[in-house]
């Protein structure tokens, strides 16, 4: 049930995160599907109702410091620096998890992922809470990630115990993901782009994750209707007679020749890009095209993420 984050329908999804529950959330990122952190059962919910093939280990949401300190053993003075210059926000951190976060979340490992979100509904949920809350975007495996409340309820609406409605994420992309090892190391392209985390490093290694292995079309849970195939290819390589079948997702211009565009930008910003690309995908993967062809864009700020969620789009591989 999507109901709007009220403080009464707060306490609600509070409670239900407490007892157990899975509850659907905005972010300024994209929507989460939040369980206690610290409940193991509770977080086997998540796999179940994303239908992940695997487990892959989750980003912790904590609200505060006191919070962290529960699911984190020690806080190195880079993290602390990171955290003064982008908390609340769209940046992840993998540090040495506590013993009080249960291996499921982490997958086994050693580290746990931890932020602290910027968007006042996410705030206030894991606040009255009171525990951290684990969650992964709010789709089945090999979808989109939504950005909007009714993308959570199209996808997952029955297997979720209440949507909280916060409107349209800000970003539109996943955070950036760091690890804080002997070097910090970027893991994941993301809302805070690269030349941003420079500025405050210095340097930066880099070990973004190679695409999962893409499943085949069969592989997909049977529950989910099958998604569009999507492409990515500049205009001119897309025939004429192509062109009239399918969808394609521009950066700023429109292009000739189409059945139906999307722009990401008309004024070339790759911020406001990033920010309608899941959304300009999920209307175009609704409409029944034979396929959508996306635009490259350039690999620098925030378009970088927009180039990693597109390969990942285009492979049906998206967690
Ligand atoms: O913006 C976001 O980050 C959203 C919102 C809901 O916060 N969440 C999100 O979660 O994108 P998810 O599950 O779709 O992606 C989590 C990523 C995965 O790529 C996972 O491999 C990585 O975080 N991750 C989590 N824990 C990790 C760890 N201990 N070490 C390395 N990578 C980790
Ligand atoms: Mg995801």
């Amino acid at each position: 049930m999507v109901v709007s984050p009220t403080p009464e329908n707060l306490e609600r999804a509070a409670h239900i995160i407490r007892s157990g529950g899975l509850v659907a959330f905005p972010t300024e990122t994209v929507y989460g599907l939040g369980a206690n952190a610290l409940d193991a059962l509770a977080v086997a919910k998540i796999f179940e109702a994303k239908a992940r093939p695997s487990f892959n280990p989750l980003i912790v949401h904590v609200a505060n410091r006191e919070m962290l300190e529960v699911v984190v053993q020690e806080i190195p003075a880079v993290a602390e620096r990171l955290m003064a210059c982008f908390w609340p926000g769209p940046l992840t951190l993998v540090l040495p998890k506590s013993e009080r976060v249960p291996g499921i979340v982490t997958a086994g490992l050693p580290t746990v992922a931890v932020r602290i979100p910027a968007h006042p509904v996410a705030q206030a949920l894991i606040g009255r809470a009171g525990v951290p809350v684990a969650a992964p975007s709010a789709n089945p495996f090999g979808y989109l990630s939504p950005t909007r409340a009714e993308h959570v309820e199209r996808m997952l609406g029955e297997r979720v115990d209440l949507i909280l409605d916060g409107g349209r994420t800000e970003f539109g992309v996943e955070s950036t993901i760091v690890l804080l090892a002997e070097k910090p190391t970027l893991l994941r392209y993301g809302a805070v782009a690269v030349e941003e985390l420079e500025q405050v490093l210095g340097s930066l290694e880099f070990q973004v994750a190679e695409r999962e292995k893409p499943l085949v079309p069969g592989q997909l849970p049977q529950h989910y209707a099958p998604r569009t195939p999507i492409y990515m290819a500049l205009p001119e390589e897309i025939p004429p007679e192509l062109r009239k079948r399918v969808g394609y997702l521009a950066f700023q211009e429109v292009p000739k020749g189409f059945k139906v565009v999307k722009v990401l930008s008309p004024t070339g910003n790759l911020q406001e890009a990033a920010a309608h690309l899941f959304e300009a995908l999920h209307q175009l993967d609704r409409l029944g095209l034979e396929a959508i062809y996306a635009e490259p864009v350039s690999e620098e700020g925030l378009g970088r993420a927009i180039m990693d969620r597109l390969r990942r789009a285009s492979q049906g591989t998206e967690g």
